[in-house]
């Protein structure tokens, strides 16, 4: 029988019970500290019937922080807080890893330690404001990196994953997608660096490739999934030649032997309008799991599956609406609109008291 949404599967070390993946999704409900509160755990616990979750993005370090009420993993009570999620996910059979992030230049002074100003490869200012907890602010002009500055960051994200280890995550995802620092260093708009991690596509994924090595070493290949998003014009981002710089990024990813790469396969936050791209080209270029995200439903899902182009569809509002998304897929039940005005920030409402299917 061709593989489903239903299907099971392996991505790495990681049993998956279906294919239905739960998208990584900023929330903005953390507590005081970064640290996940009882709401937090209840929120993952409704949705662990999903064959993967992948949390919301989550800060490595103070400095990579650019959202108000982000949940952190760097400290012991970030730790205590997000074992409390895990056990719950764990508890009702569900599998869970942790989106690692920096946010570099899509940030403000005023969410960093001592009013710092966002890092960056390069000293560009991304058109757009900032979501400050004093309202909208306008972007400032990020401090480019010093090349002795890379492996503290790297050194973050290997703190970071030990962090997710103690926290009992099934693995970690590395966030490399939508313009944020990993993606900054990658594509040629945001990185005009003259330096080994500037210019060439191979120097632009150096840094990527760093964090990949050094998070592997902490916590095993088998257990890391990488995200991108190679058109996304989201946070002020191009590349001269997405198609030659991702290919190269996917073919020297297969160097690892991870868990999986996971695609944002267009613009997210209404920049559906991305120049063209072949993500069957670059699928075939990655030897292990793909994970497809954007815009499916159940029958694409089915079908991108039943092709052999992904292995898992990630579904992100879909998600929010629905915690019991597995069970109306498989009963082919209506499903909850989501509302967008509880996305961002807030309390329960729009959070954990989505319905379940009643019968
Ligand atoms: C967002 O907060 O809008 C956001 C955060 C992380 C992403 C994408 C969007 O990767």
């Amino acid at each position: 029988m061709a593989l489903d949404l239903f299907s099971p599967a392996k991505l790495g070390a990681i049993a998956l019970k279906n294919r239905v993946v739960m998208a990584p999704l900023t929330r903005n409900r953390a507590g005081e500290g970064g640290v996940p509160q009882d709401i937090n755990v209840t929120y993952y616990e409704q949705r662990a019937t999903a064959g993967l979750i992948i949390t919301e993005a989550t800060p490595i370090s103070p400095m990579a922080h650019g959202y108000p009420a982000l949940p952190g993993i760097y400290t012991d009570a970030q730790i205590a807080g997000w074992k409390k999620v895990t056990d719950a996910v764990h508890a009702q059979g569900g599998k869970i890893v942790i989106q690692l992030w920096h946010v570099g230049r899509i940030s403000h002074p005023s969410l960093l330690p001592n009013q710092a100003e966002p890092v960056a490869p390069s000293a560009i200012k991304p058109a757009g404001q900032a979501f400050t907890y004093e309202g909208l602010q306008d972007y400032v002009t990020p401090r480019a990196l010093g090349i002795d500055e890379l492996p503290v960051i790297v050194q973050d994200y290997v703190h970071a994953t030990r962090c997710a280890i103690a926290a009992g995550f099934d693995g970690v995802e590395v966030h490399a997608a939508n313009g944020y620092l990993l993606d900054q260093f990658l594509r040629d708009g945001s990185n005009h660096r003259q330096d080994a991690y500037g210019g060439s596509v191979e120097n632009r994924a150096r840094l990527l490739l760093e964090v990949v090595q050094a998070v592997v070493d902490t916590i095993g290949a088998d257990k890391v999934g990488v995200r991108i998003s190679p058109v996304n014009p989201f946070n002020d981002m191009k590349d001269s030649q997405p198609q030659q710089t991702f290919n190269y990024v996917a073919q020297a990813l297969n160097q690892f032997d991870l868990a999986y790469l996971h695609a944002v396969e267009g613009g997210i936050h209404g920049g559906g309008e991305s120049e063209p791209f072949d993500f069957e080209a670059l699928r075939k270029l990655f030897n292990n799991g793909y994970i497809a995200n954007l815009s499916y439903d159940k029958a694409k899902g089915n079908a991108v599956i039943a092709s052999g182009h992904a292995d898992a569809v990630a579904y992100g509002v879909p998600f929010i609406a629905n915690p019991d998304l597995v069970a109306r897929y498989a009963k082919n039940a209506p499903l909850n609109e989501a509302d967008s005005a509880t996305f961002y920030g807030g309390n329960a409402h729009g959070y954990t008291d989505y319905p379940f299917l009643t019968a």
